[in-house]
């Protein structure tokens, strides 16, 4: 492990360099125009998986965008697989306009490495990448066999990896997967997130009249579907937050005293946090604190509402059609394609019969919680602790990572979330970062992972 150590701390600019020619990649996994950028991205990092001693490494083609796989699985029969889980595709960067410097043309900036995928997860999986690469370009072995699954679908909620996982059990094997997807509390307090929620997201399709009408001669006389998209939307949740649908909170896990003591116990200053935001005040369930509104309870949420006349000036005009993109956050134990299915029928049920009333589920992804008490989990916390000289905090999130719920159905519960990003790196939105502390620091914990985890399992 010294020599890992070492040579992670020797090459420190050579791996920033090659994580800003990553970043430099648009690989934009929902937007149709980026699809020879997502396949630019998968086979650059499968060149520096080849690179970084790993063996097998392909890329598996699909319907969608390649995964990118590598191992290496010669630390013996009684060494531990560690499946290590990524992803190379990005959010969309729009609005262009508010970035202080183009999202693909990444720069360091008072420490910070701003662009976008920089936190959102490709500094996140390479530093796995290069804390392997440490470890296999010195010693020329590992405390563990490794495998490698980094996915170009995560912000897209593609389908590729749902099928791939199943029909790939033996390839995937593994005594627990690592992810490193999240974010720490701050910059010296490290965080395992050990709950995350699940995510339905839908489109609802209002159709009316079959074209825009005159609103003088019709309005009053037909049912204009905006308003009637209006109508249902209020329906769906009510003034507090708490959401309408039958039967939504039937299967929800409630929150057990000690468990709400560990969620009260992160730190967490809700004054920033609001002024973070910028929006006026705090808002959400009544019973509930915000740490739990946050993470540890479901909801609903309009994304975005088309319809109708949007330019300039005025049109006086019954639309014809109108579409809301709305999606639910689910925590354990609600069943992602139940609250679907509820969700449908509600919808359903409450649709004027003035208009015609469409509803797609786009995607569904369950919610997931790990065991806490697994030497994976001993062997994160201990390496945390060397690198960052804190024991990290065990936290709920309120984010999805679809690929965990479907490893936790696979692999038992095993999952480890070993963050590295920070909150305030703006994932999704204009200006993303990563703090580039962390891209080392991140690699030197990686390599402890792996030493403490080889070691305590062999045991
Ligand atoms: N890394 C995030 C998930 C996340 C966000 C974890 C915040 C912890 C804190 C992930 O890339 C993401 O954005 N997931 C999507 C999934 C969705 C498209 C199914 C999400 O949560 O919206
Ligand atoms: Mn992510
Ligand atoms: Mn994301």
């Amino acid at each position: 492990m010294e020599n890992a150590l070492q040579f992670a701390l020797q090459n420190r600019e050579g791996h920033l360099a090659e994580l800003l020619d990553f970043l430099a990649i648009p690989s934009i996994s929902t937007q149709p125009q980026h699809r020879s950028d997502m396949v630019e991205a998968a086979q650059w990092l499968a060149e520096k998986m080849v690179d970084a001693c790993l063996e097998n490494v392909q890329l598996f083609d699909n319907d969608g965008h390649p995964l990118v796989y590598g191992d290496w699985l010669h630390s013996g029969p009684d060494a531990p697989t560690v499946l290590i889980y990524g992803h190379y595709d990005v959010q969309p960067a729009e609005p262009f306009d508010l970035w202080e410097t183009p999202p693909f043309e990444p720069v360091l900036r008072d420490n910070y490495i701003y662009a976008r995928g920089s936190s959102d997860d490709k500094g996140q999986v390479y530093v796995h990448v290069k804390a392997v690469a440490s470890y296999l370009k010195t010693a020329g072995t590992l405390p563990v066999n490794v495998k490698f699954i980094v996915e170009g679908e995560e912000e897209s909620g593609g389908h590729s990896l749902a099928a791939f996982i199943p029909e790939n059990q033996e390839l995937l094997a593994a005594d627990v997967a690592l992810v490193s997807d999240t974010a720490m509390i701050g910059r010296d307090l490290p965080a395992i997130v050990y709950g995350l929620r699940g995510s339905v997201y839908t489109f609802l399709d209002v159709t009316g009249p079959s074209r825009d009408l005159h609103s003088g001669s019709y309005g009053g006389g037909i049912n204009n579907p905006l308003n009637a998209l209006a109508h249902i939307i209020a329906k769906l949740k009510d003034e507090q937050g708490r959401v309408l649908i039958p039967g939504f909170y039937d299967k929800v896990r409630p929150l057990l005293p000690e468990e709400r003591e560990l969620l009260a116990a992160k730190p967490f200053d809700q004054d920033a946090w609001l002024k973070e935001a910028g929006s006026p005040e705090i808002w959400g369930e009544p019973d509930f604190t915000l740490v739990e509104r946050l993470a540890a309870r479901p909801t609903l949420d309009v994304n975005g509402i088309i319809g109708g006349y949007t330019g300039p000036g005025r049109k006086t005009v019954l639309p014809a059609k109108g579409h809301a993109k709305i999606s639910m956050r689910l925590v354990p134990d609600q069943d992602p394609r139940e609250i679907a299915a509820q969700y449908e029928a509600y919808v359903k049920s409450i649709a004027p019969p003035s208009v015609k009333v469409d509803v797609t589920i786009a995607s569904a992804n369950a919610p997931s919680i790990s065991e806490l008490h697994t030497p994976a989990m001993e062997a994160a916390a201990v390496a945390y602790n060397v690198v960052f000289g804190r024991k990290p905090i065990l936290a709920r999130e309120g984010g999805t990572i679809p690929v965990v719920g479907q490893l936790q159905s696979f692999l038992g519960r095993e999952t480890v979330l070993m963050g590295f990003g920070l909150p305030d790196d703006r994932i999704h939105s204009p200006n993303e970062r990563f703090y580039l502390p962390n891209f080392y620091r991140g690699i030197e914990t990686s390599i402890h992972f792996l030493d403490e985890y080889g070691r305590r399992s062999r045991v």
